[in-house]
């Protein structure tokens, strides 16, 4: 027996509901504050990745999906989102269109990743990403997105974590005081951090190891460190959140998992967790990434929540997906030429818009309806050997149990006013 790969799931019809849901209010939070859809290839060229994501991240390390194809090209199963938006905005010259742009993205990404709940091989994100604009304005409306969207659906007391780490000018002075403070304590930090003091300093700021996490505690400060620009900018934008009434808790740990950020970095996490695994969503901003890809200085900021991870605690606060529409009408029937007629009666009820399941098989009517019951339909029409002699037609109200004899031009009627949402 084959089973779905490790790590990947099926969304079976029945949890479909969350998933239209969360998808609904993500296209009305896009509409409200303009943002556009792109869609990108499911792989891209695994340098992509490697030059934007950066290849001291674990993602690049130890998670993508890489391979070659027939022409001997290495390509790479998208890990994340951010990077191919850029390719594509440079690529389609996005950059000649009025600025910033704003585009989303609802994706399949892979990562291979140990699984856990909340934590897949193949995930789903919701990202939107504002390019060509370094204006802290664009950060707070990101994050009012961000928070609005987790308002909308219903999720209460979502915890938002912000941090600065600055750009280039200032980033190096920092990461010297960082990289001085981390030799002091080499002897205590695992094998992945004793590297990462080396080549890439900041990561030791994301290490969840029970050994290394307490040195975060006393490690040197970004927000410390920030040149006047970055400063600036880091003030804008707690003004602006201030105005826009979001509450926020300054983290200087938090550092993100990918390489491009500058400047703003943020998190959101459901009430009462810490943990990586935990976090919703995550973004920042990005502003020497499109020039790293080939492209002009173009400042951007975005962010990107699994979507797995919104329905699993919409499902621990218990917050319950609209149900999705039922068939309107089930034809059953008894006898071959009633299922001739039922094929011709479903036919036309449908050429008008009517959704209807046909009975399939010759099971009994008691059968049918037992079926046309499990489906959630809100009518039958049942064409008996009785009926099919008189030209008739029996009409059940699914709900109410209650049937009577009509013409099927009769039955219709009261039909279109089910599928319409009356009565009878
Ligand atoms: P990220 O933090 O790597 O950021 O992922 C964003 C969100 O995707 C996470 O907060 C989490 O909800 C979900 N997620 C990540 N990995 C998994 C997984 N293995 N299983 C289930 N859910 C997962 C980014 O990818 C950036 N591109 C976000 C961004 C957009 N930054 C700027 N613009």
């Amino acid at each position: 027996m084959y089973q779905a790969p490790r790590g990947t799931t099926d969304i079976l019809p029945h949890d479909q509901a969350y998933w239209r849901y969360v998808e609904k209010e993500v296209v009305n939070i896009c509409r409200l504050y303009g943002y556009q859809r792109i869609d990108t290839p499911v792989f891209e060229d695994a340098g992509l990745f490697v030059r934007s994501i950066g290849e001291e991240t674990d993602i690049v390390e130890k998670e993508t999906y890489s391979f070659r194809d027939r022409s001997g090209d290495l390509l790479t199963l998208r890990p994340e989102g951010t990077a191919p938006v850029c390719r594509a905005y440079l690529e389609h010259g996005m950059h000649n269109l009025p600025q910033p742009v704003r585009l989303y993205y609802i994706t399949p990404l892979f990562r291979y990743e140990r699984p856990q709940a909340g934590r897949y091989r193949q995930h789903w994100q919701f990202g939107f990403e504002g390019l060509g604009s370094s204006d802290p304005a664009l950060d707070a409306e990101v994050i009012n997105m961000a928070c609005g969207l987790y308002r909308h659906l219903g999720l209460r007391d979502m915890v938002l974590k912000l941090n600065s780490i600055g750009c280039r000018n200032c980033r190096p002075q920092y990461l010297k005081s960082l990289r001085e403070y981390y030799s002091r304590k080499v002897h205590l930090l695992c094998a992945d951090c004793k590297r990462r003091l080396e080549r890439n300093a900041l990561r030791l700021l994301d290490c969840k190891e029970e050994s290394c996490f307490p040195l975060t505690e006393q490690a040197p400060k970004s927000s410390e460190y920030l040149c006047t620009e970055c400063k600036g900018h880091f003030d804008f934008l707690k003004k602006y959140l201030v105005i826009l009434g979001l509450e926020f808790d300054l983290d200087h740990r938090l550092v993100r998992g990918l390489d491009y950020y500058t400047k703003t970095v943020f998190e959101i996490y459901p009430p009462g967790e810490k943990g990586a695994q935990s976090t919703v969503g995550g973004g920042g901003r990005y502003d020497n990434l499109i020039e790293e890809i080939g492209g002009q200085p173009t400042p951007a900021v975005g962010f990107a929540t699994g979507m797995e991870r919104m329905i699993l605690n919409l499902k621990r606060q218990n917050i319950s997906a609209p149900t999705l529409p039922q068939p309107t009408a089930f034809v059953a029937f008894l006898g071959q030429e009633a299922k001739d007629k039922a094929v011709a009666y479903a036919a036309q009820m449908r050429r008008e818009g009517i959704s209807v399941i046909l009975a399939s098989g010759n099971r009994s009517l008691k059968a049918q309806l037992r079926h046309a019951n499990g489906l959630g339909a809100a009518c039958a029409i049942i064409i008996g050997e009785e009926e099919l002699r008189e030209g008739m037609i029996v009409w059940r109200d699914m709900v109410k149990g209650e049937q009577q004899r009509l013409s099927f031009e009769d039955a219709l009627s009261l039909v279109r006013s089910r599928e319409s949402g009356g009565e009878s």
